[in-house]
């Protein structure tokens, strides 16, 4: 009998390996559980569940998740007239099926938009597009979405507003209107400021004097998401921690949305995320197409190990840190901002096993 019991359990567990049966394995949202959320991209694929083992490595590790493409307005709002919700629903029953925070990316950017949000001309048209697209989509998803993106990438490296056709047309009055209509549509969801590079000096103060505005004008802005799209070498330490505390003086949250750091030779000096840029490939710039040395594994998992003790160290202003997708394998780095490279920025490798920056990220919190 005493052998028979822990038999049974065993293989309860394997029939059922899903997000509660994995809850003893320790795992980056458990030990982090008390810190902020562990989050992942997820591609359509993902969402849909098309491999098991992907699967549950989502579950076991990850308490949040980020559409990767669908919710960007080429995928929900491909006509004037014509929504398409069947992933963006899958994606968030997912969530709700898996307890998991979910975050919405993204209603306002100048990429991956529809081509026809390109041909908006003036100021009515794109006000009348705005409050038709910000408030069906955050409405549908009332009460179930917890935060959203709701500007991306609106400034320029030297903190100036970019050139957009939401600039274009209603001048940086667009960014209080976007974030009034989501308040309106939503009051309870968190709504956040999303860039790249805002770590920098420039564009970090840039990204000030904008929530101060929206606030100031009446919206409600409660986070800024630092996308972290990072490298081995950069940004320092230091500008991550003078970030960390700046934005968290003017009252927002802090989130770090989109978290990967590239391993790949970038001769052209390349920062940033723009997804607009792309560069022709060589062999040079590809340098570990079959797999990454051990002493780049081992900078890359002391990289990861370093941010993640400032993170801890400043806690309580941080909401959450989400990996922008759960493998190497699926990661965007393989093909920016040049196509067919084998880039190894994330925690598991391309056969899903953890790598040695999963461990040191583990062991911070031993
Ligand atoms: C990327 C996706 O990962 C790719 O699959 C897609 O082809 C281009 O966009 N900043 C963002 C994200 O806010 O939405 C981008 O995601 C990466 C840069």
């Amino acid at each position: 009998m005493k052998l028979i019991k822990p038999c049974l359990l065993a293989i309860t567990a394997l029939l059922f390996v899903n997000c509660t049966a994995q809850k003893k394995i320790s795992s980056l949202k458990d030990v982090y559980k008390k810190d902020f959320y562990i989050g992942t991209a997820l591609s359509a694929n993902q969402i849909e569940q098309k491999d098991a083992k992907v699967n549950s490595l989502i579950c076991k590790e990850f308490n949040a998740i980020t559409a990767e493409n669908i919710m960007k307005s080429m995928f929900i709002h491909p006509q004037k007239d014509k929504y398409d919700f069947a992933l963006t629903d899958k994606f968030v029953a997912y969530g709700k099926k898996n307890k998991m925070y979910i975050h919405g990316h993204t209603l306002i950017w100048h990429s991956q938009l529809a081509p026809w949000m390109t041909q908006i001309k003036d100021s009515t048209e794109m006000k009348a597009f705005m409050k038709d697209h910000i408030t069906t989509i955050v409405s549908k998803y009332k009460g179930r979405i917890d935060s959203w993106d709701v500007v991306n990438e609106a400034l320029n490296e030297d903190g100036t507003l970019r050139k957009s056709v939401f600039l274009n047309t209603l001048g940086e009055q667009y960014l209080i209107d976007a974030f009034k209509l989501a308040a309106a549509a939503d009051p309870k969801t968190d709504l956040y400021y999303n860039d790249y590079n805002n770590e920098e000096p420039a564009k970090r103060e840039g990204t000030i004097n904008l929530i101060k505005k929206i606030k100031a004008a009446g919206g409600k802005v409660d986070g800024v998401g630092i996308q972290a799209h990072w490298r081995l070498e950069s940004p320092s330490l230091e500008e991550i921690e003078k970030s960390i505390l700046a934005y968290s003086a003017i009252g927002v949250k802090v989130a770090f949305t989109e978290l990967d750091i590239t391993v790949l030779p970038n001769p052209w000096d390349l920062k940033g995320a723009d997804v607009n840029q792309n560069f022709e490939g060589s062999a040079k710039m590809n340098p570990y197409p079959e797999s990454l040395p051990d002493s780049v594994q081992e900078k890359l998992a002391q990289r990861y190990s370093d941010i993640f003790k400032l993170f801890l160290k400043h806690k309580d202003k941080i909401s959450r840190v989400t990996f922008w997708g759960v493998y190497d394998g699926q990661s965007w780095l393989n093909d920016w901002p040049i196509k067919g490279r084998t880039n190894y920025p994330l925690l598991f490798d391309t056969q899903l096993k953890p790598k040695k920056a999963y461990n040191a990220l583990i062991d911070l919190k031993k």
